[in-house]
């Protein structure tokens, strides 16, 4: 019988991008001895949980979303070794650490599909999805792969004559996941990482493993109401993807104190939080509804209160609003010049949350989008921009490479490195990160803002206020989104109260009479006083 602990309820993970975090040998691409010197920064900062995105074998057509090995290490990255002693370090330091799963599709390169498109005959033939091509000579039927530049989601195999279906790359076919063996597989390959010690799996693009049986044309209908999720009704996020969750929860629980996080893209919150449900599921769940949120108080609110309501009172929210796919918040809530502030009331936003938080690389700075120029796009899908690597001191100090590398960078880092790298933030208590490293130290030390209620208020105009509280401790959150200065006074705030912490440094401690005064951008969270 093994034992399980709901550590990651109290947990606030960080995502590290491997191939952007650290370069230790100035090949130019971060790898895991580079993460490794950097755990201990990671700790003191007050993460207590890291997700690694891919660093298996793979020919990087998606930058290591097509696996071709899954238990390898690639070379870019180091050895098998080297993930052992990350291990070893992390959990030395009080980090655990999640890893990437990758069971909706594997590389072309892997000897699954070599072996499975060799022939009709394979053994593995079945482990993918091959179909023969619709009457006109075209695509078994009208998916498109997820990326736009892909166009359709199939792609014809001469030495057998039939279609292979990949909802991503032509380099990344779909495994099928009907077939017993492949589940079987997959479970293998859990267990050999989790047998390693990993703490548990980030699991991609999970409503993927579930499509229709009848493989019916999409049509241009969609599963969600939501417009921008058209064209997906038949090829993802069928009622059977629950069975798929069950077996890979299953294969985590034979392991003590291991965790499952869900990269649900689905935008429908009822129908993402069927994936956590049950207690057979996964544990959590990121939210892409409210990782979509525009900068409005409204949407906001109606995205946290959609999560909430969906999940129920004993399901247990994540919330993240940036990773390697997505614009960074700096520059994706910034087209104002307003991206800095606002980068500060989100952090402020996620750590005082009911739920756990996710944090990818470099959004602790405040990073905004590297300028690419068109000679160094490497990806397929527009996503470089938000994968530039961390720098990590000043580049009049450490060179070009700003202490990620001493080589030429795979991608750009940001041009504003000298005052956006962790020496420089660390050394100045108004940084961005001195924010994030208080809000970690605040979270840690405050039950309330782990595990008390969240009760969301109607606020003034373009303010989000929420209250923190348990066992007496009430918080209350206010974040001006607004332009301008304002006044929130009482019911909102109490009548005797202080400020904890603020976004703007050196406000904790004030005391708050029944009125709290906030610049454009700025939040801060208040501790009700009972007439002490
Ligand atoms: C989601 C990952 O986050 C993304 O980077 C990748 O391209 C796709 N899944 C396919 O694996």
């Amino acid at each position: 019988m093994t034992t399980m602990t709901r550590w990651w309820r109290d947990a606030v993970f960080y995502q590290v991008y491997p191939r952007s975090f650290a370069d230790s040998d100035g090949d130019g691409v971060g790898d895991l001895p580079g993460i490794i010197a950097h755990l201990a920064s990671l700790a003191e900062t007050g993460f207590d949980a890291i997700w690694l995105s891919p660093f298996y074998r793979s020919p990087m057509a998606d930058f290591g979303y097509d696996i071709s090995d899954h238990s390898d290490v690639d070379p870019v990255f180091g050895t098998v070794a080297d993930l052992d002693a990350l291990l070893v370090e992390a959990h030395r330091l009080g980090l655990r650490v999640i890893i990437d799963l990758v069971p909706n599709h594997t590389s072309a390169e892997h000897p699954w599909f070599r072996s499975s498109r060799a022939s009709r005959q394979s053994p593995h033939r079945d482990w993918y999805v091959w179909r023969d091509g619709s009457p006109d000579g075209g695509p078994p039927n009208d998916w498109q792969s997820q990326f736009p530049r892909v166009g359709p989601g199939w792609t014809f195999d001469p030495p057998t004559g039939q279609w292979y279906l990949h909802s991503y790359l032509p380099d990344q076919p779909d495994l099928d996941w009907d077939h017993p063996e492949v589940v079987e597989a997959m479970s293998e390959v859990m267990r050999g990482w989790l047998r390693r010690g990993v703490d548990g799996f980030r699991i991609d693009v999970p409503q993927r493993l579930a499509k229709d049986r009848l493989f019916r044309d999409n049509e241009g209908l969609a599963q969600e109401p939501d417009p921008r999720f058209v064209g997906r009704r038949y090829d993802e996020d069928q009622d059977h993807v629950v069975d798929r969750l069950r077996a890979i929860r299953a294969v985590t629980d034979e392991f003590p104190d291991r965790v499952l996080v869900g990269e649900v893209y689905v935008l429908d919150q009822r129908r993402m939080a069927r994936y956590v449900a049950g207690g057979d599921r996964l544990h959590l769940a990121h939210d892409f509804t409210f990782l979509r949120v525009p900068w409005d108080v409204a949407a906001i609110r109606a995205a946290i209160e959609g999560a909430l309501e969906a999940l129920g009172p004993d399901g247990w929210p994540t919330w993240c609003l940036g990773n390697h796919d997505h614009g960074r918040i700096a520059t994706r809530f910034g087209t104002d010049g307003r991206g800095e502030a606002r980068a500060r009331l989100i952090q402020m936003l996620l750590l005082t949350l009911r739920g756990t938080p996710f944090i990818y690389q470099g959004d602790e700075l405040g990073l905004p989008d590297s300028v690419v120029p068109p000679d160094r796009v490497v990806d397929i899908h527009d996503r470089d921009r938000v994968r530039g690597p961390m720098a990590w001191a000043p580049p009049s100090v450490a060179g070009a490479g700003a202490g990620f590398t001493t080589g030429y960078p795979w991608l750009p880092l940001t041009d504003q490195a000298e005052r956006l790298n962790v020496e420089t933030q660390l050394a100045d208590p108004a940084s961005m990160l001195s924010l994030v490293r208080q809000l970690l130290r605040l979270r840690r030390s405050t039950p309330a803002l782990r595990q008390g209620d969240l009760r969301l208020l109607d606020g003034p105009p373009g303010v989000l206020i929420y209250r923190r509280a348990l066992d007496g401790d009430r918080l209350t959150v206010v974040l001006n989104l607004g332009i301008d200065d304002i006044i929130v006074s009482t019911p909102w705030v109490p009548p005797c109260g202080r400020i904890l912490l603020g976004t703007t440094p050196g406000r904790e401690g004030e005391s708050v009479d029944g009125a709290l005064r906030l610049s454009a951008c700025e939040g801060a969270v208040v501790r009700t006083d009972d007439d002490r």
